[in-house]
């Protein structure tokens, strides 16, 4: 059975970059792929997705409405003014966490010696929009982390007022996570569920994650 309305999803999806000059930035080896996985399956079973993507070379998930923007900053202010509208926000993006304090709009030239690029933090969209959760709305947070998994994970559901988090081992670059094919998750909720599964494609982990944050939406 499906619902009348059918759920709207908001997620955020890759890296983000943050530019030092015109033609050099900040930024990490975040594929797109679990985002862009969690979007199409969530597309394909109904839902009104909406995807706030950084920078990948993935083509839009057929049903999904996508955003492309650069930096953490624009990726706050496009998700700002869906948020209110969502049933479920999923925040999968590897978000850079700081930003050069000063943006040079020329290309910097090299001078010989060592170079110190002050940092500043950006801001931290998951943790700034569950702050303006209603009620009935589910946040979802992911936990990238390459050790004490479950610990760190645990204190990012509470420190960030969530429903779910997906912890997410990135120890292994290319084998499980960030820039690979596959994922192993583990899923905590702020009511008390620990769900394992993987190594699995990044298609079943997401199948698996809505299966968790939506429940009673069958698949079509
Ligand atoms: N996140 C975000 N905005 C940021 C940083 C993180 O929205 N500026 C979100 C990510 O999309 C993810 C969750 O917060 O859903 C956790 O991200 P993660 O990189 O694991 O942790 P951080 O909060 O950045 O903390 P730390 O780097 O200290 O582990």
């Amino acid at each position: 059975m499906k619902t009348s309305t059918p759920p709207r999803l908001l997620l955020t999806a890759g890296p983000t970059r943050e530019h030092i000059d015109p033609v050099r930035f900040l930024s990490n080896g975040s594929s797109g792929r679990m985002g862009y996985a969690l979007a199409g399956e969530a597309a394909a079973r109904g839902c009104a997705v909406e995807l706030v993507s950084g920078p990948v070379s993935l083509p839009a998930p057929e049903g999904v409405s996508v955003r492309r923007v650069v930096s953490a900053a624009d990726m706050l202010a496009a998700c700002e003014p869906l948020f209110g509208a969502c049933d479920v926000f999923i925040a999968v993006a590897a978000v850079a966490d700081y930003r050069p304090r000063v943006f040079a709009s020329e290309k910097m030239k090299k001078n010989g010696g060592a170079l110190t690029l002050e940092l500043e933090p950006t801001a931290d969209i998951l943790k700034t929009l569950a702050a303006r959760k209603h009620p009935g709305q589910t946040v979802v947070g992911f936990a990238a982390e390459t050790r004490d998994v479950e610990a760190y994970a645990r204190r990012k559901l509470e420190t960030k007022n969530l429903d779910w988090i997906v912890a997410n081992d990135v120890s292994r670059p290319g084998i499980i996570g960030m820039d690979s094919a596959d994922n192993t998750v583990l899923l905590l909720s702020r009511a008390g569920a620990r769900l394992a599964f993987g190594p699995a494609p990044k298609q079943a982990v997401a199948g698996f994650i809505l299966d968790a944050v939506l429940p009673g939406l069958v698949r079509q």
